[in-house]
Order: structure tokens, then C-alpha cells, then sequence
């Protein structure tokens, strides 16, 4: 018998391609229906899982500046790292944040379904499964982008994973093993057969890892032959580059990651929102500098908060106060030094009109 969540008795998606004269903030704006008891993502533009990175301090000020959807830094599924810091910290939910989205990675099927399993019992309302990452560490495990060799086993572990749980599944892949093949699709497929609600597609292929240019046109077949939502993902950081991703993909929604990384207020800028004033910013990358101290405590927090700081000076236009900022070494220090450069920073805005430039 057919699992009834399965992609088989999906009712018909009717991909929205972003039409000549509708802007891109118009389209983004639109809510993203999803084939699972009726739910919607409220906007098209999500923030991409960054390891690191788009932890819960940012992912709280990307999703109060209007990002639609965003799944954890991936945990691993293996039962053994469950407990320890790292992982507990990638697993906190926020509560704002609807639907509370987690990203696994792993390789065995019932691991990743026990993992799921686990994660809807601690609140969890998306699991979202990693088949794209390039990181050696992960790959030697037969996970992340080393599972588009094998996509039989992405059909198992994504019917296993929707079978544990009651809750949507997307999983986050690239093109292909290389850019010569399409292994992409055909798990972007398969995973849809197996049940998966939602395809993130980043544009370059594993072989690419993070070198030149995303290709957005390598993500438009996988659009064409599924009946699931896809969003496009790679080298999009602006509304031009928005646009141009959704143009050649025929994608139903963005994701963006570095893009944000220094600028949590780009979704708002994408939505065609109210942009928060160069002293409102200031202030907001003040709370989340707080906000890194008291989720991380102090030691953590004020590493963590180095690299964060590092992209906001970069966006700024004041990268050269960043060696100063990485001397730091207490939470007082930090919020002593941030709060001195205050009428600088503002002084730099006013005069430097142009927009920040994309972090590396
Ligand atoms: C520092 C860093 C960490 C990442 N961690 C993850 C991760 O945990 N899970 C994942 O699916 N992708 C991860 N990615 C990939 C991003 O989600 C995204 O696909 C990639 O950065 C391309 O999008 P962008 O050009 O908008 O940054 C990571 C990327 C970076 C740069």
C-alpha cells in the first residue's frame, strides 16, 4: 500500500513563476503553500542553514526582519553527539519562528528517522534533511552532498524520515556530483516520491563546493518535473540577483545565506519593508552582540560574536576596525568597544551612502 504521505497523493502544486511585470518584492512577498495540512510559508524568501553562523541569536533578528522560512545549522542524527553542546545549542527552538525547522544530516535511514522522531518530540515542526553539504567531514561519513551518489539510499532515508514523524520534510541539495550531471533532480525527485513537501536547490554542484558562480538554470529542470515547491539558493544578494535566480531557475521562492551574513535586515529590503535607519541598525547589532553572550554564555559568546561583528564592520564599510574588535576578550569589552565606535559608525553611514558590500 502506498503511504498516504507520499508524493504520489499530492495534490497538483502550481509552481508561481515570477512574471515580466510583477517586481521581485511583489512575488517574494507571496505566501508559499505547502502540501501538509494546509501549511504556508508566510514569504518566499528564507534564510539558508549557515553551520556557525545562522544560529538562534541571528536567526531571531533575520526572522523579526520578515525572512519567510529557516531550518537550524544541521545536528547530526548520530545518537552518540545528541547530548553535547554543540548540538543541544543547534537544537533550541525559538518561539516566534513558525514552522520550527530543524536540519539532519546523516547516511542510515532508521538513525536519521530516530533522530526525527526525537526532534518532533522536543517541539520540532519541519525536519529538513541535509543532501547537499560538500564538507569533507561530513562526505567520509556517506552524508550530506556524498548521498547524491547513491539516491536509492536519499529515497530510504527520506520515506523512513516521513514515516517517523507528522510533520513536513524538505530536504536541501545541489545540482549534482558535478556540474556534467544531474544527480540533483533525480534525488530532488526522488526525495518528492518518498514524501518530501519542499526542495531547496543550491546552484552549484558538489564538485563546485563553494567556487565560482552559482548556476541558477542548472536548478530549472528539477523545477519543471516536480509538483513540489523548489527554492532556488546560491550568490543571491540582492534584488537583481534575486531576480535573475528566479528568472532562469522558474524557482517558487529564494533562500539567501551569506548574503545575510553582516545584514539581517535584507529580508526586510527583498519584502520591499520599512529599512531600519543606520541608528536602528546600529542598536540591533548591539542586541544581538547581547544576545550571543547570554545564549552562548560568555566564553562562547564572545567568540561566536567575533565573526558576526567581522561581517557587520565588512557591510558597514569599516572593515579596518575589525583586528581591534578580535583582541577582545570579556562581554564587557566587546559592548564598551562596539558602544565608543557608536557616533563613528554613524557618522561613516551618513557619509558612505552606498550599500555595504556582499561579505565574503
Ligand atoms: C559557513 C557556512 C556554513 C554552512 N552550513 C550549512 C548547513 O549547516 N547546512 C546546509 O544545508 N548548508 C550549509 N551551508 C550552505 C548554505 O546553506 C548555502 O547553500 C550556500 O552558502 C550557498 O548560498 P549563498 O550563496 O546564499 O550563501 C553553509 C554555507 C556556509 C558558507
Amino acid at each position: 500500500m502506498r503511504h498516504p504521505k507520499r508524493g504520489h497523493n499530492l495534490p497538483l502544486f502550481k509552481p508561481l513563476t515570477i512574471a515580466i511585470t510583477m517586481s521581485v518584492a511583489e512575488f517574494l512577498n507571496r505566501p508559499l503553500p505547502i502540501a501538509y495540512g494546509h501549511q504556508t510559508l508566510r514569504n518566499r524568501v528564507a534564510l539558508a542553514p549557515m553551520a556557525g553562523m545562522t544560529d538562534v541569536p541571528f536567526r531571531t533578528l533575520a526572522w523579526r526582519f520578515g525572512a519567510g522560512h529557516m531550518v537550524s545549522e544541521m545536528v547530526t542524527s548520530k545518537p552518540e553527539l545528541w547530548d553535547t553542546g554543540k548540538s543541544r545549542a543547534r537544537r533550541v527552538l525559538i518561539s516566534e519562528v513558525r514552522p520550527q525547522a530543524v536540519q539532519i544530516a546523516g547516511h542510515d535511514p532508521a538513525t536519521m528517522a530516530e533522530s526525527a522522531r526525537r526532534l518532533t518530540g522536543e517541539g520540532v515542526e519541519w525536519v529538513d534533511l541535509n543532501f547537499g553539504c560538500p564538507a569533507k567531514k561530513v562526505c567520509r561519513k556517506a552524508a550530506g552532498s556524498a548521498l547524491l551518489a547513491n539516491i536509492d539510499q536519499i529515497s530510504r532515508i527520506v520515506a523512513a524520515v516521513v514515516s517517523a514523524v507528522d510533520v513536513p520534510v524538505s530536504i536541501k541539495t545541489r545540482t549534482g556530483l558535478s556540474l556534467e550531471d544531474s544527480a540533483g533532480t533525480e534525488a530532488a525527485i526522488a526525495a518528492q516520491e518518498a514524501g518530501a513537501q519542499l526542495v531547496v536547490m543550491h546552484g552549484r554542484s558538489r564538485a563546485c563546493r563553494f567556487k565560482g558562480h552559482a548556476c541558477p538554470d542548472r536548478v530549472r529542470e528539477a523545477r519543471r518535473l516536480l509538483r513540489v515547491p523548489l527554492l532556488v539558493n546560491g550568490d543571491i544578494v540582492d534584488d537583481a540577483s534575486a531576480e535573475q535566480a528566479l528568472k532562469s531557475s522558474g524557482a517558487d521562492g529564494v533562500m539567501l545565506g551569506r548574503g545575510a551574513m553582516g545584514q539581517p535586515w535584507i529580508f526586510a529590503e527583498f519584502l520591499g519593508l520599512e529599512m531600519p535607519t543606520s541608528a536602528e541598525r546600529f542598536d540591533f547589532i548591539r542586541e544581538h552582540l547581547d544576545a550571543m553572550h547570554s545564549f552562548y554564555g560568555e566564553d562562547a559568546g564572545v567568540r561566536i560574536a567575533r565573526k558576526h561583528i567581522q561581517a557587520y564592520l565588512q557591510r558597514w564599510g569599516t572593515p579596518q576596525w575589525t583586528g581591534d574588535f578580535m583582541g577582545l576578550t570579556s562581554a564587557q569589552q566587546q559592548h564598551a568597544w562596539l558602544l565608543a565606535r557608536r557616533e563613528q559608525m554613524l557618522l561613516h553611514a551618513a557619509i558612505n551612502t552606498s550599500q555595504p558590500k556582499a561579505a565574503a
